[in-house]
């Protein structure tokens, strides 16, 4: 018995004049004769109506095909629709339809892709290209990364097996045992790196702390060290670890706890070393996209350990955007009962594959305040996003009477596909949404930064809204551009009003708008950060090329993942240098940092969030930490492959929920 009423068979075909022709043949077996049925499916690529086939709609990916002239699909019977784009749409197995369903009118049929018959394309490897895979995934690759790391405990016996690379350090002899549980002194500094350890290893810490003397595990605070910098010096009668804030004692504690030798839970030993240690830069992010697909609450705080454990420091969360509207708002019910949700029978349409039942979520307050808790814990400050002006679609479905300007006839389609996804910077509904909406981000996030988005807003938006006309009237603005600055600022001087500091993609620089207070996050190309800081601002280098970690890891049609800023595989990540210097001292003082990010359009479950991420982003968050000219590529591998046992998550306790 066929589990799904539908089957799919993807033809590709392309001419000498460089037109893809895309054939889906629907195979009735649903046992019922269909009428007036539409197939509907996923793509975020701009396509025409091919042969006998009308395109009824294209909202953001969302497609809708129709035979062009009424016909039926009876029980049993094939019907093909075709639709028609430039051959660089579907390259790869991740770009093809998804989610693909029939209307029938009065019910969703959903569809197996059963074949396709997409091909390693011209230009394109046959084989994965690189030194390894992402973590655990091929078993050849792994096996490659595994004998280099064999090679390496033999030849490279001074380095040290802890990522990001530590910036001295000195193997001794011996091995410090954990032989019952350890005595251990209490420092108050040091309670976050206590607590990380206890959690990590149950009963591997005594029941209650000893002085420093009688202990084996021992704080000292040590003022003349950096914030996150520390010493440590393991000998087989005790370890010391100095630092002069909590995070250097809690970054000792991940050091140790990458070197431990482990039975299942249980710590058994360490080498004897000592080492010194500290941030390169003070900023080491991560963003996940939450809106495109719901990560749910216990996938966010799996994250937050192995941020803990690589040593990164901000938790970037992409929180709304036109497909989702994830965060609570007490003031705006609407904006999680409608926002919050997809589907062939909600306000918005299924996305990314979402198909026809309703597919979302939202996170609670409660949630949030978890997780704000669980990260600081971590020592990892949470940034919420909430992305405004473009990129707000699910907002202005939740609540057209406020947003939604009537009159408004402006024409415009966003970088997503989506023609109705901006806020009017002229209503006073905008600012009532925002500042409310504002308000209560800053009552759940405790950190300085709020990030608000502002990219990708399109050509063609505000020009022909009356409101937008009045309000560059009564300014004096020449340009709707102003009016993006015209919001922009009001709200920063909204959250400086709240002691908080506005973070934006890099458009929110563009024409020199804003108190140059605000942080701008660099991500169009290695360049922007640079050409940001030349402005005036501080930033945050996220550059797609090395950052983007939803870009595909080689050009293998089975490798999932985007291609518009090409491709990047662990050495490529790695190779990423934030500081030129050609570009002069004052660009390195702006230079905040480094981010990696998880956009999520094609992040459908928890397994491709791991495969996405890792190990790339520790080729990233080792850019973010490690001196400067003291990159390895061949020690790194080795290192990347010594971290496998930690990544699959036997020596960390898995957990439901804090
Ligand atoms: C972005 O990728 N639009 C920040």
């Amino acid at each position: 018995m066929d589990t799904t009423p539908l089957q799919v068979d993807i033809d590709l075909q392309t001419n000498d004049r460089d037109e893809l022709f895309v054939t889906m043949k629907l195979l009735n077996r649903s046992g019922e004769d269909l009428r007036n049925w539409s197939l509907q499916f996923d793509l975020p690529k701009s396509i025409a109506a091919g042969a006998h086939t009308s395109l009824l709609s294209h909202i953001g990916s969302h497609v809708t095909l129709a035979p062009d002239q009424p016909i039926a699909l009876p029980a049993g019977a094939n019907r093909s629709l075709q639709f028609t784009g430039h051959p660089a749409i579907i390259q790869r197995i991740s770009d093809l339809p998804s989610g693909i369903y029939v209307d029938t009118g009065d019910r969703y049929l959903t569809a197996e892709l059963r074949s396709h018959n997409l091909t390693q394309g011209e230009g394109h490897d046959t084989q994965p290209d690189s030194g390894s895979t992402p973590a655990g995934y091929s078993q050849a690759s792994t096996d490659r990364v595994v004998a280099s790391a064999n090679d390496f405990s033999t030849s490279t016996e001074s380095s040290v097996a802890v990522i990001p690379r530590p910036m001295q350090s000195t193997p001794r002899a011996g091995m410090f045992h954990y032989e019952g549980p350890i005595s251990y002194c209490t420092e108050p500094l040091a309670a976050d790196a206590i607590a990380w350890l206890a959690e990590l290893f149950p009963g591997t810490l005594a029941q209650d702390p000893k002085s420093y003397e009688d202990a084996q595990l021992r704080f000292l605070p040590t003022s003349t060290l950096h914030p996150g910098a520390y010493e440590i010096d393991v000998r087989t009668s005790h370890i010391d670890i100095r630092a002069s804030d909590r995070a250097g004692f809690f970054y000792a504690i991940a050091t140790l706890v990458q070197q431990l030798s482990v039975e299942p839970g249980v710590a058994t030993q360490t080498p004897c070393i000592e080492l010194r240690d500290q941030p390169r830069f003070a900023y080491r992010g991560l963003m996940l996209d939450c809106a495109r697909h719901f990560h749910r609450k216990e996938v966010i705080f799996k994250l937050l350990d192995l941020m803990a454990l690589y040593k990164l420091n901000y938790f970037h969360w992409h929180l709304t955007d036109d497909e989702g509207w994830r965060i609570e708002i007490d003031a705006f019910p609407e904006l999680t009962r409608i926002g919050a949700w997809r589907g062939a029978e909600e306000v918005l349409e299924p996305q990314f594959g979402s198909g026809p039942d309703r597919y979302g979520g939202y996170y609670s307050k409660s949630d949030i305040r978890a997780v704000v808790a669980y990260a600081k814990a971590r020592q990892i400050t949470v940034i919420p996003e909430i992305d405004i002006p473009g990129h707000s679609r699910a907002a202005l479905k939740s609540l057209p009477d406020l947003l939604v300007e009537e009159d408004d006839q402006s024409s415009y389609c966003s970088a997503q596909l989506y023609t109705d996804n901006v806020l009017n910077p002229a209503l006073p509904g905008t600012y009532e949404f925002l500042h409310k909406v504002l308000d209560e981000v800053c009552e759940l996030f405790p950190g300085r930064y709020i990030h608000l988005g502002a990219d990708e807003v399109p050509p063609g938006v505000w020009e022909l809204s009356p409101a937008c006309q009045a309000l560059m009237a009564a300014e004096g603005y020449h340009t709707v551009w102003d009016l993006q600055g015209h919001l922009l600022r009001n709200l920063q001087s909204h959250l400086a009003d709240k002691g908080r500091v506005l973070v934006g993609w890099e458009e929110a620089a563009h024409g020199d708008k804003l108190d140059h207070s605000a942080i701008i996050c660099a991500w169009s190309g290695i360049a922007s950060a640079a050409e940001t800081a030349a402005l005036g601002h501080r930033v945050i280098a996220c550059p797609a090329p090395f950052a983007y970690l939803d870009m595909a890891w080689d050009n293998s049609i089975e490798e999932p993942g985007f291609h518009w800023a090409g491709t990047a595989n662990l050495e490529t990540c790695y190779a990423y240098e934030p500081e030129n210097l050609e570009r002069g001292a004052d660009f390195a003082k702006q230079l905040l940092g480094v981010q990696s990010l998880l956009w999520s359009e094609l992040i459908v479950s928890p397994e491709r969030l791991d495969y996405m991420l890792f190990p790339r982003v520790l080729a990233i968050a080792e850019v973010a930490w490690s001196p400067r000219g003291s990159k390895n590529w061949e020690d790194f591998q080795c290192r990347v492959s010594l971290q496998h046992t930690l990544l699959d998550h036997s020596r960390l306790r898995t957990h439901s929920s804090p």
